[in-house]
């Protein structure tokens, strides 16, 4: 099969009202003429229609509010835009909801990855991009990063269920030949990530000088990629990468939560005696790193925006648009932070 698909036509979208989604989404329009996206999301508490509204009116995007979990909608959608590529984005993405409840991550991202993969296989489109994460690896020590080969030991109920959809997705290509690419990506930050997220919420807390959360005693380490340089990575994968194919995308930018924290601390001019220790989430995993020399080399795809001036942007960011995360700052999410953090924003749980 040709390791070549030409980025036009009608893209299907999952998840496209969320952060990742949203961002792609614009991406796509900006980036190829010949796109039109069908962007189909059931906007739970996470999809947000303003994340997009600057596309009000552009003819090449087409919102369908659905439940991917919803075969014969999907099947529909699937045949009547006559789709010939799925990036599939929607998920339940918050580790620490899938620990409060998990039965929403396992009918959406496992259950609702088979209705999608099932109506692709049956509309023969020509690629599904399964966007997956570097939490099915589970954790890491002090050194060593994941390769594409690396064993999937997930950890959260989070993570087990995006390994479901992904082992999944891959059953899909050896069984039926369907062109899948899976990719497993870093930390995500930028522009309209929902602020129950690491970087987003320390922001706005910093902001509104509430305490920042710091689970255990904060030395758990992550790798940061700027949104912007995933969609990128995700556009070169559609249009070059082999079926079949994982692709791990990674920054190399590893940071320590409580470095990270003191950093917007210091970008918003607030005290770090704002920082709180509050109680460590179960099964908190150490470390993620991923070797990504895969999509580097055979791709020519490298991120172009390192963390610090990529975080200083996320501030800046979050400082010019405190109405867009202030409207989400109230009903579920006030409910969610209560349970999550005990009290109201930022307080006990230590
Ligand atoms: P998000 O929570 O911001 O957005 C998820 C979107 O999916 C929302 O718009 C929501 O309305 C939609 N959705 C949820 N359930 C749905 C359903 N049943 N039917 C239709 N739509 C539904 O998530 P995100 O952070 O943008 O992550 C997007 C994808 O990338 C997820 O698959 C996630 O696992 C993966 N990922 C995220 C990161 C990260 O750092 N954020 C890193 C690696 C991988
Ligand atoms: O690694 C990719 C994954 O990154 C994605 O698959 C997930 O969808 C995405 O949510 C993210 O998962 P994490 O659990 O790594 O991200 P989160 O923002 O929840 O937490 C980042 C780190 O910060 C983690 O070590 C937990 C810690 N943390 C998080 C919160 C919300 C805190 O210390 N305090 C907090 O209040």
């Amino acid at each position: 099969m040709t390791a070549r698909f030409e980025l036009s036509g009608t893209i299907l979208v999952t998840g496209g009202m969320g952060f990742i989604g949203s961002n792609f989404v614009r991406h796509l329009l900006v980036t190829y003429p010949g796109v039109r996206v069908v962007n189909l999301d059931q906007l739970t508490y996470a999809g947000n229609p303003t994340n997009l509204s600057d596309l009000d009116g552009n003819s090449r995007h087409l919102f369908v509010k659905a439940d991917i979990c919803d075969d014969p909608r999907v099947n529909r959608v699937m045949t009547e835009h006559a789709v010939t590529a799925v990036v599939h984005f929607a998920a339940e993405s918050h580790v620490d909801r899938s620990i409060l409840a998990a039965d929403d991550f396992i009918r959406t991202n496992v259950l609702g990855t088979r209705v999608l993969l099932e109506a692709a296989r049956r509309a023969g489109i020509a690629r599904f991009l399964h966007i997956s994460t570097d939490e099915v690896y589970g954790s890491l020590e002090s050194t060593g990063v994941f390769t594409e080969d690396s064993p999937i030991r997930p950890n959260s109920p989070y993570a087990a269920s995006k390994a479901g959809a992904d082992v999944l997705a891959r059953a899909y290509h050896v069984t039926y030949g369907l062109p899948v690419l899976i990719t497993r990506t870093c930390n995500n930050y930028g522009p309209y990530q929902f602020p129950e997220k690491f970087i987003p919420l320390m922001i706005v807390n910093a902001f509104r000088s509430e305490p920042l959360p710091i689970y255990g005693d904060g030395l758990y380490s992550r790798e940061w990629l700027h949104v912007e340089d995933h969609c990128r990575a995700l556009a070169q994968v559609l249009g070059a990468g082999q079926p079949g194919a994982v692709y791990n995308i990674g920054s190399t930018e590893e940071r320590r939560n409580l470095d990270v924290a003191r950093a917007i601390l210091a970008l918003t001019g607030r005290p770090e005696s704002l920082l709180r220790h509050v109680q460590d989430r179960l099964g908190h995993d150490r470390r993620y790193a991923l070797d990504s020399a895969k999509i580097r080399r055979d791709l020519g795809w490298a991120p172009a925006i390192s963390f610090d001036e990529g975080l200083r942007q996320a501030v800046e960011w979050y400082r010019t648009h405190e109405a867009w995360w202030q409207a989400i700052l109230s009903g579920e999410y006030q409910t969610y932070y209560a349970r999550q953090y005990g009290g109201s924003q930022g307080g006990g749980g230590a």
